[in-house]
């Protein structure tokens, strides 16, 4: 089983990251985490707060994509291992605007790759991708770690770059890597812009729910926490340079989880039956839409004995439950107090 003493995690400050670096505390407790993120709009420090003085814990804010920045880091403190989360997440922003995912999705893990090949010091790179980049599925069928790439949005396309790149500097300079794709991900701090954090916040706020298309697309849901498990699994014990799935076993059509969020928020807050209906909007669908994502977890679960834990049932009820109790954290965001945060904490930045 390995272990490591000087972890850098980038994009910690994000959703999965925050969940990451939290957890890591607890699985490496003798190891130094570093945080590197460039809080960005998705970076919000307030989803670390509880551990924010932890001693083992730093926060260093900084953009993988400034080569001379990450060099330096490299320096100073001398990481045995490297995972990468930071990036550019949203598929519908990569629409509108796809040179900040090439820059930061491509051009960020250049860098890290780059410079992990030439600092002198052993240091394993794990790379946290999607599985956005097998394409899109029909009625049938699953997504195996040896379906051939076929990205259809910026995202995708950014991402399944930088898988090809960290497999490249695996090949090419025997940089001992890890890769793994994982399906849609959602529980407490994920920013509502993505669909389950958007439709609670929504819901709650009685304001429209904009569904794409005839909300039948297909997505393969997984509890974020589970997600991180999987991550420390195969930090442990996965073999060197190989791919790992992961994904949720939970399928659901977009609109099956709408109504379920509505069914649960008018329960919970005391409204008719079926009064979240009268929110649920048919708009115009997003460009290449992907009609369906569904990960095949074999290998996962037979080499590390993996499995998702957490029951789409309970994942969502206790997503729900948290923004419920969170309501601080939902409103920082949506009226940008949140960007704020940091400052308060750690003052101007130079
Ligand atoms: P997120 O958007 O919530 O967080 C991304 C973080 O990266 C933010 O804190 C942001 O400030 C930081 N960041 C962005 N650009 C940066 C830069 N140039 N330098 C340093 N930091 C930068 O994303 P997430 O949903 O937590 O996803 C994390 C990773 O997991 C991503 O690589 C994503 O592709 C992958 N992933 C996400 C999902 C999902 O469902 N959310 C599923 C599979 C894989
Ligand atoms: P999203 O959370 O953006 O994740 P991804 O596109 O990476 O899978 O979207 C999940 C699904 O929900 C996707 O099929 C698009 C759909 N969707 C809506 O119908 N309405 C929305 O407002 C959003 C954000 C997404």
């Amino acid at each position: 089983m390995r272990t490591f003493d000087k972890i850098l995690v980038t994009g910690g400050a994000g959703f999965i990251g925050s969940h990451l670096v939290r957890n890591a505390l607890v699985e490496f407790p003798n190891a130094e985490i570093i945080n590197l993120d460039k809080l960005t709009y998705a970076g919000n420090l307030e989803n670390l707060k509880d551990i924010e003085s932890n001693p083992k814990y730093s926060f260093v804010k900084g953009d993988i994509c400034d080569l001379e920045f990450v060099k330096q880091l490299f320096e100073d403190y001398h990481f045995d291992l490297v995972v990468h989360l930071a990036a550019e997440s949203h598929v519908d922003r990569s629409i509108e605007n796809p040179f900040a995912f090439l820059h930061t999705n491509i051009l960020g893990t250049a860098n890290l790759l780059h410079t992990v090949v030439k600092s002198d010091h052993d240091c394993l790179f794990y790379h946290v991708s999607t599985d956005e980049v097998y394409g899109s599925l029909g009625e049938t069928g699953l997504f195996t770690e040896s379906t051939s790439y076929d990205p259809r949005s910026p995202y995708s396309a950014s991402k399944a770059s930088s898988d090809h790149l960290v497999r490249a500097f695996y090949h090419t300079y025997g940089l001992p890597v890890l890769i793994s794709n994982c399906s849609n991900n959602y529980g407490p701090y994920q920013f509502p812009e993505k669909l389950i954090p958007l439709v609670i916040h929504n819901f709650l706020n009685q304001k429209s729910v904009p569904v794409y298309g005839d909300g039948l697309n297909v997505r393969d849901w997984l509890y974020v926490e589970d997600h991180v498990k999987a991550i420390f699994a195969i930090l442990k014990k996965g073999r060197i340079g190989e791919t790992y799935n992961i994904g949720g076993n939970a399928e659901r059509t977009n609109i099956d989880i709408v109504s379920r969020i509505g069914e649960i928020i008018d329960n919970i807050e005391g409204r008719t039956y079926n009064n979240y209906k009268e929110y649920v909007t048919f708009v115009k669908d997003r460009p290449g839409h992907d009609r369906r994502y569904a990960i095949d977890c074999t290998k996962i679960s037979k080499e590390l004995e993996w499995n998702p834990s957490v029951t789409m049932k309970k994942g969502l009820e206790q997503t729900i439950k948290w923004y419920l109790t969170n309501k601080n954290w939902l409103d920082n965001v949506t009226s940008g107090d949140y960007r704020s945060y940091y400052k308060k904490q750690y003052g101007d930045f130079k």
